[in-house]
C-alpha cells in the first residue's frame, strides 16, 4: 500500500528507511535531495540573518532604544566641514609657475594655523560647563568641545577607560593628565607631554565629572623609575578582581622613544586611589605599545597590545589577580598594523574596535568580531557612520580609547575616542558618539559564502547628543 510520497516518488513502509530508499531509488531523485538539502541550507542562512542568534528579554527594549537613537541621529546637525578658500593674493606669474594645490581637510587639521581650526577644537568660549548648562544644552555630550569638571577646569582624561563600581553607583574616568606644555624630545621624535600622572573623575551620570585627583602620580627625581617624568605614561585603565577586592590598573610604559615598549600594573583598594606602581614587563617577551585591558562576564581579564612593531596584536588572560599575564597567548589581526584597541562584549560575541598606526594624526577605525576573545578575530571594516566622508576615513578626527557599555540598553555602548592636538597635547578634546551593535553586516567574510557573519558595529557622528531616557535605571 502506497502511504505516502517524496519528491513525487511513492514510498511506503518503514519511516527510518524511506530516506535510503529515495536515494537509491533513482539517480533522479539523488539530484533533487541534494538540491533540496542545499535549499534548506540557504533557507536556514537567510533566517538566522533575519533573526538574530539568541534572542532575550532584552530585545524589545534594545530596538525601543534603537528607534530612539534613530530619531536622535535624524533630529542631529551635520558637522559642515568646508575647506577655506586659498590664503592670500598671490601674482598670476607665480600661478602659473606653480599653481597652489587645495588643502586637504586632513592637512587642514594638523596644521596649528588653518583658519578653520576652530572647528576642530572650538575655543573657551563654547566649553560644556555643566554646572552652568540650563534648560536645552543639558546632559548634552558635544564631541570636540573643551569639557569643563565641577571645579570649572579642562578634563584631563586622555587616552582614558572608564570603570563602574555599581555598589557605589558611580563612574570613574581614568585618563592620562597631560596638563604640562607639549614639546619634542628629539628632532624627529613624536610631540610629547612629560609624566604629570593618571587623573580620576567620578559621575553618576557620565556628563558631570567631578575630579578626584590624581590617583597614581608621576616621579620627578628618580631618573631610573619607569613613571619619571621624561618617561611615557598612556592608556591607563582599571578594572575591579572581585577575589581580592582590588582595583588594578594597567598601561602603557615607556621611554621617550618608545623602545621600552612594555606594560606597568599598579594597584589600589580604593577606585579613587592612591595606586601603588607595581612593575612593568615586557608582556610574554613581546614589545607591548598601545594596549587596553578587558575583564570578561567571567571574571577572567584579558590583556590586548599592539605588538611586533605595532604590525600585529596580540591577546592573553590575566593571572587570577589580575596582577600579571599568564603564558597563554595569541597573536590576532596580524600584519593589518591597528593600535588603540578598544574591545567590548555582545551577546556572547566579542567586537572591538582599533585605529590606524599614525601617531597623533587621526585614521580610519576598524571594527573587529569574534566568536572567541583569543581569536580568530575578523575585520568588518570601517564603523563610522555620519558626518561627511573625511570624517568618516578619521574616525571624526580622532582616536578610539574605550567603548563603554550601558547595560540597561543592550546592545548600546558610549564609543570614547581622542582627538588629540599635537601643537598643544593638554588641548586634545574628546569624541565620546554612540554605538551600536545590531542589523546586518556590510562588509561580507569571504569564508561565509558571501553572507555576511557578524552583526554591524556603527558609530554614529552627531554634533550634540544625548542618553535615551531611562539608560541609567
Ligand atoms: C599613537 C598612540 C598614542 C601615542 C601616540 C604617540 O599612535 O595611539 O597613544 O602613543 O601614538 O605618537
Amino acid at each position: 500500500m502506497v502511504l505516502r510520497t517524496i519528491f513525487g516518488i511513492p514510498i511506503s513502509g518503514n519511516p527510518a528507511l524511506i530516506m535510503v530508499r529515495v536515494l537509491s531509488g533513482s539517480r533522479y531523485s539523488l539530484v533533487v535531495a541534494v538540491w533540496a538539502l542545499v535549499g534548506c541550507v540557504l533557507m536556514l542562512h537567510l533566517y538566522s540573518l533575519i533573526h538574530p542568534r539568541e534572542r532575550s528579554e532584552g530585545d524589545i527594549e534594545f530596538h525601543l532604544s534603537q528607534l530612539q537613537l534613530t530619531h536622535e541621529l535624524q533630529a542631529s546637525q551635520d558637522e559642515g566641514f568646508q575647506i577655506p578658500p586659498p590664503r592670500g593674493r598671490r601674482s598670476p606669474r607665480a600661478i602659473k609657475r606653480r599653481p597652489r594645490r587645495s588643502t586637504t581637510l586632513i592637512e587642514e587639521f594638523l596644521d596649528e594655523t588653518s583658519q578653520v581650526r576652530h572647528m576642530f577644537f572650538p575655543d573657551q568660549r563654547t566649553a560644556i560647563d555643566p554646572m552652568k548648562e540650563v534648560g536645552d544644552d543639558n546632559m548634552y555630550f558635544s564631541p570636540g568641545k573643551i569639557w569643563l569638571d565641577t571645579d570649572g577646569n579642562p578634563i584631563q582624561a586622555h587616552g582614558g577607560g572608564i570603570l563602574y563600581v555599581e555598589k557605589l553607583g558611580m563612574y570613574y574616568w581614568y585618563g592620562e593628565n597631560k596638563n604640562g606644555p607639549t614639546y619634542h624630545a628629539h628632532k624627529k621624535g613624536a610631540a610629547r607631554v612629560d609624566i604629570i600622572g593618571v587623573s580620576c573623575y567620578s559621575s553618576k551620570d557620565l556628563w558631570t565629572w567631578k575630579n578626584e585627583g590624581i590617583v597614581l602620580a608621576g616621579e620627578e627625581t628618580n631618573v631610573t623609575h619607569d613613571l619619571y617624568q621624561l618617561n611615557v605614561l598612556e592608556r591607563p585603565k582599571v578594572i575591579y578582581n572581585d577575589k581580592t577586592g582590588k582595583y588594578v590598573m594597567w598601561m602603557h610604559i615607556d621611554d621617550a622613544n618608545y623602545t621600552k615598549a612594555s606594560v606597568g600594573i599598579a594597584v589600589s583598594d580604593y577606585p579613587t586611589g592612591p595606586f601603588d606602581y607595581l612593575y612593568s614587563k615586557q608582556p610574554h617577551g613581546y614589545e607591548s605599545r598601545d594596549m587596553t585591558i578587558f575583564k570578561d562576564d567571567d571574571g577572567v581579564a584579558y590583556l590586548i597590545y599592539s605588538s611586533e612593531d605595532n604590525s600585529e596584536l596580540h591577546i592573553g588572560p590575566l593571572t587570577e589577580d589580575y596582577l600579571d599575564v599568564t603564558h597563554a597567548v595569541r597573536r590576532i589581526l596580524v600584519g593589518q598594523h591597528r593600535e588603540a584597541p578598544a574591545l567590548f562584549k555582545y551577546r556572547r560575541t566579542y567586537y572591538m574596535i582599533t585605529s590606524g598606526c599614525t601617531g597623533w594624526a587621526p585614521n580610519e577605525a576598524h571594527a573587529h568580531a569574534s566568536e572567541s576573545i583569543m581569536g580568530p578575530w575578523e575585520s568588518m571594516g570601517n564603523p563610522c557612520i555620519g558626518g561627511n566622508k573625511v570624517s568618516r576615513d578619521t574616525t571624526f578626527f580622532s582616536q578610539s580609547t574605550f567603548v563603554l557599555p550601558l547595560p540597561k540598553i543592550p546592545g548600546f555602548y558610549i564609543f570614547m575616542a581622542d582627538r588629540w592636538n599635537p601643537a598643544q597635547l593638554n588641548d586634545s578634546r574628546y569624541v565620546w558618539l554612540p554605538l551600536s551593535v545590531g542589523g546586518a553586516a556590510d562588509m561580507p567574510l569571504d569564508y561565509n559564502f558571501g553572507f555576511p557573519l557578524w552583526s554591524r558595529v556603527s558609530i554614529f557622528w552627531h554634533r550634540r547628543w544625548k542618553l535615551p531616557n531611562g539608560w541609567n535605571g
